[in-house]
């Protein structure tokens, strides 16, 4: 695992966009893997500004993001599909975007789907991770075992409580997601994680010191051979 720390969340973002901006360049259809959050939003307004200045050029790329809330559809503003638009899509010439259908009918065959879409593509090249402060990856929350493909889950209370804050209350916030497995993250060619601030240290540690526990959902990235974390000063505090 190769551990990047800077000095600033403004050059995490910068770095990150920069990583993301390299792969790109040297293979402009590549697949990327993307994520929601605060975490990437700075890293998008770069992208989506270097878009702008002609430096980047998207229109072979294509995304698979990694969760979307089950209930929302694309037009709700709290839904996941809604935020990239708002953030990147709608700023840069991608050829193609994926995001889980978080209103299917029939939601188990839609993680099979999504899985199958995924891996039809060669599955992601670079996979963009923010992480929680229980160090969960995407929607992959401590649990006794890793998991492997897409899939529904509960969202537990902790992460309803943080997400809260793009809701009007904690009521709204939904109560299950799709996301995509451990598994499925792990088969990304190249993995690039962020994280910034002093609530994100101690999943760092785990993360990078601890054993690999599924207790530590993203200290199963520590198996991957071409993981780079992106910190700042303050999420590197306990290292
Ligand atoms: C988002 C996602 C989540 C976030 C994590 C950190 O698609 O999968 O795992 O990356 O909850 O969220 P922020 O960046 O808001 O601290």
């Amino acid at each position: 695992m190769n551990v990047y720390i800077l000095s600033s969340a403004e050059q995490v973002a910068k770095n990150c966009a920069m990583l993301i901006s390299s792969q790109l360049i040297s293979k402009p259809d590549s697949v990327f893997g993307l994520a929601t959050g605060s975490s990437p939003v700075r890293c998008y307004e770069y992208l989506a500004q270097w878009y702008k200045e002609g430096l980047l050029d998207f229109s072979r790329a294509t995304s698979f993001n990694l969760d979307e809330y089950i209930g929302l559809d694309a037009q709700h503003e709290q839904s996941y599909r809604y935020f990239m638009q708002e953030k990147l899509f709608k700023f840069i010439n991608l050829k193609q975007s994926f995001l889980p259908n978080g209103v299917a009918e029939n939601l188990e065959e839609e993680c099979k789907r999504y899985d199958d879409l995924l891996a039809s593509y060669g599955g992601a090249d670079l996979q963009l991770l923010g992480i929680g402060r229980n160090a969960h990856i995407a929607f992959n929350e401590p649990s006794d075992v890793f998991s492997a493909g897409t899939r529904v889950v509960d969202l537990t209370q902790s992460t309803i409580n943080a997400n809260k804050r793009f809701f009007e209350s904690a009521d709204m916030v939904p109560k299950k997601a799709i996301t995509m497995g451990i598994g499925t993250i792990m088969s990304a060619k190249k993995i690039v994680l962020i994280a910034t601030g002093l609530d994100k240290a101690e999943a760092i540690k785990k993360t990078i010191d601890g054993d690999i526990d599924p207790k530590f959902p993203s200290s199963i990235l520590k198996l991957h051979k071409d993981t780079t974390l992106l910190i700042d000063r303050e999420a590197a505090t306990l290292l």
